[in-house]
């Protein structure tokens, strides 16, 4: 069988507490990927060198081996936080506002993804599948062609494709996507994402896209197709059955004093529209008056790329905001929102996603969303909460049953807390089990069995032709 080689930006690495929490659920699945069929997963190290040697430090950890490299500090701010996170993230959430174009970023992109290609090309076999991983790593794919690889080669990207009017106020934004091509399959979390992609290439490439998911431009065909990420459900119910799991939701229901949880989590990033979130839920507050003191907003936002002023503006507006609206509705016994920076392990957030009567996941726009379904997976069957989702997560295309709102609305949030409130159990359960069914069905297993299925060349498990069905 054929090895898979991983390469993403991050490595997965246990990641202290407070900076994003434990190890997320696409490390846990992509790292049974690889006990599977054995390899490596290939990445930054997260550490800094003074000048760039491309020594590899390999790790082997429960079976997997981790091979990664360190950046110097000025391939750092262009290519991580420069180009990466303040050029391609927020124009790939449809935030051209804060897209910054600076041709140092995009040198220092091109230069990390060949500092990448220069070193992974030598450890992988003919045999190899190669499968990378998002926008920090798109031309990584040319830069192993130019340097020889025939291999299969595949790109997944986690977060959305923007509309193509959009994706045209990229400086050089054909280079980019003409870069896509070496791959030989392109994945993207639904079928809007796909659809942009798509508009682009004929519209912008003059290539032609075939119902089958084949796209061609000039003499390069490639397969396209959206593959919805699960979460790793099996693990996750494990987790959500834990004895840790099991203190944690008597901890924050003791807490509550009977009282009823809203619970969010997000990285804090200005995508996840948690002002926006604040503010519905004061809304909230404004309009039902009789149901202050009853309730609580539980934020729980980890800080993240804190070294992006973006991000550091962010952090700053939402401390004032939620301590704005504390100090505005505060009693001496009651606070209206419990706002927490600091990351928890699986076992704590699947307890508290347990003990929560209602998640409030509103993100402005998200490539998919895995808290949405981890929410699902942890709620008690014969008593679960209610999922209060925007419609511009990705997971709001399988996760149809939950209350689906626009994020910007204040009204829509308002209102859709007052429903999950006063819902029937009957109705509750009525629209868990709908919900439960996509999330333990298309996990992260059948996502990645999907991909690198088409990955392979097989024809017929490839995401687009069941996902369609459902979409
Ligand atoms: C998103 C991206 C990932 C990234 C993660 C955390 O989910 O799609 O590629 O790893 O955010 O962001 P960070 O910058 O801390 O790696």
């Amino acid at each position: 069988m054929s090895r898979l080689i991983v390469i993403s930006n991050r490595v997965a690495a246990p990641r202290p507490q407070g900076e994003g929490g434990a190890q997320g659920g696409l490390a846990v699945a992509l790292s049974a990927a690889l006990r599977e069929y054995r390899g490596f997963w290939f990445g930054w190290s997260g550490n800094k060198t003074d000048e760039f040697t491309g020594h590899i430090d390999f790790q082997r950890h429960e079976g997997v081996t981790s091979a990664t490299i360190d950046l110097e500090e000025q391939d750092v701010d262009e290519y991580y936080n420069g180009y990466a996170n303040r050029t391609l993230w927020p124009l790939f959430h449809y935030r051209i506002d804060l897209a910054e174009y600076d041709r140092s970023f995009a040198g220092g992109y091109e230069r990390v993804n060949e500092r990448f290609a220069d070193t992974v090309s030598p450890l992988i076999e003919p045999d190899d599948l190669v499968w990378v991983h998002d926008y920090h790593l798109i031309p990584l794919g040319a830069q192993l062609r130019e340097r020889g690889l025939k291999n299969r080669i595949g790109f997944f990207l986690h977060i959305p494709f923007p509309p193509s009017r959009l994706m045209v106020s990229l400086p050089f934004h054909e280079g980019l996507v003409l870069s896509l091509l070496a791959y030989d399959v392109i994945g993207f979390q639904t079928e809007e994402w796909l659809e942009s992609f798509r508009h682009y290439i004929s519209r912008e490439l003059g290539g032609h896209c075939e119902p089958d998911g084949t796209i061609h431009v000039g003499d390069r065909s490639v397969h396209a197709a959206a593959y919805p990420i699960g979460i790793d459900y099996a693990e996750f119910s494990a987790a959500a059955r834990s004895e840790g799991a099991k203190c944690a939701c008597e901890r924050l229901t003791a807490s509550a004093a009977g009282k009823h949880v809203i619970i969010g989590v997000d990285r804090l990033d200005y995508s996840k529209g948690l002002e926006e979130r604040f503010l519905g839920y004061r809304r909230f507050l404004e309009e039902h008056e009789e149901c202050q003191g009853k309730l609580f907003l539980l934020q729980i936002a980890p800080p993240s790329r804190g070294e992006v002023h973006t991000y550091e503006i962010i952090r700053e507006d939402l401390d004032e905001l939620s301590g704005r609206i504390n100090g505005e509705f505060a009693e001496v016994d009651w606070v209206p929102i419990r706002y927490v920076n600091q990351g928890y392990d699986r076992e704590d957030l699947a307890g508290f996603y347990r003990a929560a009567g209602i998640a409030l996941i509103t993100p402005l726009r998200d490539g998919m969303n895995l808290v949405a379904k981890e929410y699902v997976a942890a709620q008690d069957p014969e008593n679960p909460g209610v999922l209060i989702l925007s419609r511009f997560a990705g997971a709001a295309l399988q996760l149809k049953d939950a209350l689906l709102v626009n994020p910007y609305s204040k009204e829509e949030i308002s209102d859709a807390i007052m429903k999950a409130l006063s819902m029937p159990k009957e109705e509750r359960v009525r629209r868990w089990q709908a919900m439960h069914e996509s999330v333990q069905n298309e996990d992260v297993v059948w996502w990645r069995r999907s991909f690198v299925s088409a990955l392979r060349g097989q024809k017929g498990e490839s995401g687009t032709g069941r996902v369609e069905q459902r979409f």
